[in-house]
């Protein structure tokens, strides 16, 4: 595994709840779930995924749906397409952005990354957007605004992309994201600029959550990246520090499947854990980042669950394809972290 770490922890406290712990001495003790099992890693990690359907994520959505893309808008090395979902007798027009390096000759790699907000706004000058670093390491990046296919609502489900598929109580707004990057990718087999072959996905915060959760789900995506994923995400789950379960049940009802609130106070019972997350992305390239002052995320935690999750990598012969690193700085995604990512797409994916 590649490890930078420029900075210790930082020792700043800010409590997002009265009791949040950020005294790694009283992290507590664990013991983590068996990771490798005692079979060969592609039946362990089915087992694997199911766990994840049934306790945390719900079901991985194999449906598509029937659509039809229209070019709305271009510039520049960008384009705005529609994507006109149909289904369960409604639609739902979802626009994404793609910005492609200037001068290409050949098909470029990408990144499919939603957006935090509207899609207007990485053209416009934005700070989690270095366009200039995607371009200048030959990458384009296919964006779509992320609450278009689920608003990020508690009641956000009916409205969402999930009610045009087959009705599913176990899904909910990871699994609607998750669907929706998968889709991107979908259209991106379609463009003959873009090489279908060197396609990741990434995301920051929650939406890291959901790009880990759309790369174990469809493994057509080439790499994996979690940027300050944090609970739910790249963090282990049972480091009492930061963000717990419960804080993610309690604030965010609508992201996880319903059995996952059963573990808002015995986090120790879930049958998973998040090395066992990360590590379903192998053997494919694998890089998670946290950032120093990001104590809610449990940059630790983060750190140590790729730690366990590269014993996979170690397995499959394919060590070097892990990475990570601590930004200096708040919870963010930032040109720092996108540099590092696109140079360790551009080593491990050829
Ligand atoms: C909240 C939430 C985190 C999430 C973050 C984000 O802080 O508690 O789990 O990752 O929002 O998405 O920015």
């Amino acid at each position: 595994m590649r490890i930078a770490l420029f900075l210790l922890l930082s020792a700043s406290l800010f409590a997002q709840r009265p009791n949040t712990n950020y005294d790694e001495s009283k992290a507590g003790t664990y013991t983590l779930p068996d990771l490798l099992g005692s079979g060969p890693w592609p039946a362990r990690r089915a087992e694997i995924l199911k766990l994840y359907e049934t306790h945390v994520f719900g079901r991985a959505i194999a449906e598509t749906l029937p659509v039809v893309a229209t070019v709305k808008a271009t510039g520049p090395n960008w384009r705005e397409v529609t994507l006109s979902f149909s289904g369960q007798g409604k639609q739902k027009a979802i626009n994404i952005l793609i910005v492609t390096p200037p001068g290409a000759k050949k098909p470029v790699p990408v990144v499919v990354c939603l957006s935090f907000t509207p899609i207007a706004t990485v053209l416009s000058g934005n700070s989690r957007w270095p366009l200039d670093v995607f371009a200048k390491h030959g990458y384009a990046v296919i964006t779509a605004h992320y609450t278009d296919f689920f608003a990020d609502v508690k009641d956000g489900k009916p409205d969402s992309i999930l009610s045009l598929l087959p009705t599913d109580e176990t899904t909910n707004a990871m699994s609607a994201w998750a669907w929706g990057m998968s889709r991107m990718f979908d259209y991106a087999l379609t463009q003959k600029d873009l090489d279908g072959k060197r396609i990741a996905v990434a995301g920051h915060s929650r939406l890291g959550k959901a790009a880990l959760w759309a790369g174990a789900t469809d493994q057509r995506f080439a790499a994996v990246i979690s940027n300050d994923s944090g609970e739910g995400g790249a963090a282990i789950s049972r480091r009492i520090i930061g963000e717990h379960v419960a804080d993610l049940n309690k604030n965010f009802p609508h992201w996880f499947t319903g059995n996952f609130k059963g573990y808002s106070q015995s986090v120790n019972e879930l049958p998973v854990d998040s090395h066992m997350l990360l590590a379903l992305a192998a053997p494919r390239p694998l890089y998670v980042a946290s950032a120093s002052e990001d104590l809610w995320a449990d940059p630790l935690g983060e750190l140590l669950a790729l730690t366990e999750a590269s014993k996979v990598y170690e397995v499959l012969g394919v060590p070097e394809r892990t990475a990570y690193h601590i930004r200096p700085g708040k919870h963010d995604i930032t040109a720092y972290d996108w540099e590092r990512y696109l140079r360790f797409l551009k080593a491990t994916l050829r």
